[in-house]
């Protein structure tokens, strides 16, 4: 039997386990000539999931009531009518939440599992690590010796971007959720400040506290009350690079914030946001840094597996809560 996780009804607000259904269906492995049989091994859960699940446009076609929710996968091939794969080969890809399927083979990489853990290829070596380099080096265009204030710090993405700013000699202050997080960020990840915004009462101080010399460069992942505290201190010729929004994935109602336009005007600031894929002309050389940088022990990451299939939407919920350090992945 081959199992599925399909999106039973769009979310309203914050999703639940009430808008997943699990179904079952019986094995065809008859391949015809040019498919391959696929076994799901990773499964990635992101924030961006949040707003395919929403009927709204966007940058990509909201996913399907009915159907299987789809996310980067590492699959391992266990059966091949393609002479581009054999038996054995894992691969990753943009795949639907299965434990088995068949594929022609597009859009699919092959991944390499004596080169690094399988799972890292959804995270620093994956589409995460390629969003923490580019949106970085792209818009926060770093210069040795300024300030780079990252949010959502602890996550996947953010706790990449402040490791690249320390190879590139800046001060880096991290913001996460929890006091273990933060922790973590000074501790293990190099980063100079760390600060809960949990239990910040004043977000606007704590960061000006931090960052006496002012923002050079915000790589926001969150938006909302964190993000406009961060507006408070940035230089003249400040870049904010927005790569996410995740405090307003669940809103209902258009968010509510300062204007950033005074901010910008005053500072010559920039902001910008980006998809990862706009880039994606540059993909192998900022792969070719991010595999260099691993190797060489100036890049580490951190991931949180949760094992098992059938726990594939609680651990979509509970990254979104929060729940993570570093990247969120499921052992199928
Ligand atoms: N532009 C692109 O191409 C691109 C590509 C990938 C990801 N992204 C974006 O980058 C961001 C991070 O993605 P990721 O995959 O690395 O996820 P992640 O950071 O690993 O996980 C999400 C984190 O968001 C934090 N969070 C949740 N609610 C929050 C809130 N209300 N305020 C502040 N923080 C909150 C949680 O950490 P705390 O415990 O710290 O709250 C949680 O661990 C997301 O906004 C995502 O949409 C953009």
């Amino acid at each position: 039997m081959s199992k599925s996780i399909n999106l039973k009804q769009r979310p309203i607000g914050t999703p639940t386990l009430a808008d997943f259904e699990f179904k079952e269906q019986e094995n065809n492995v008859t391949l015809s000539e040019g498919e391959i049989l696929l076994e799901t091994e990773y499964i990635s859960v992101d924030p961006y999931l949040r707003g395919r699940m929403s009927e709204a446009k966007s940058y990509v076609e909201p996913f399907e009531v009915g159907k299987p929710v789809s996310s980067g996968i590492i699959a391992k091939v266990v059966d091949s009518k393609n002479e581009n794969f054999k038996k054995g080969d894992f691969v990753a890809g943009l795949l639907p939440w299965k434990t088995e399927q068949i594929s022609n083979g597009e859009g699919l990489q092959k991944v390499d599992k004596d080169k690094a853990p399988l799972s890292a290829y959804l995270g620093i070596l994956g589409m995460t690590g390629l969003t923490a380099f580019l949106g970085l080096h792209e818009i926060g265009k770093p210069k040795k010796g300024e300030t780079l204030v990252v949010s959502g710090a602890a996550g996947a993405v953010g706790s990449v971007v402040g490791q690249i700013g320390k190879i590139h000699g800046l001060n880096v202050i991290g913001i996460a959720g929890s006091d273990e997080k933060v922790n973590m960020l000074t501790s293990e990840l190099g980063f100079d400040h760390g600060i809960n915004y949990k239990t910040t009462k004043d977000m606007k101080s704590a960061i000006q506290k931090a960052a006496p010399n002012g923002v050079d460069i915000y790589f926001d992942n969150v938006s909302g009350p964190i993000s406009d505290a961060v507006l408070f201190s940035i230089n003249r010729f400040a870049r904010m690079v927005i790569c996410g929004a995740i405090s307003v994935y669940n809103n209902t109602e258009l968010p509510k914030g300062l204007s950033v336009q005074p901010f910008l005007v005053k500072n010559s600031a920039l902001m910008q946001g980006f998809i990862v894929s706009n880039y994606a002309d540059k993909f192998p050389e900022a792969m070719k840094h991010l595999a260099t940088w691993l190797g060489e022990g100036k890049l580490t990451y951190k991931e949180t597996i949760v094992e098992g299939f059938e726990n594939t939407p609680q651990a979509f919920l509970d990254m979104m809560a929060g729940k993570n350090n570093g990247k969120m992945i499921v052992k199928a």
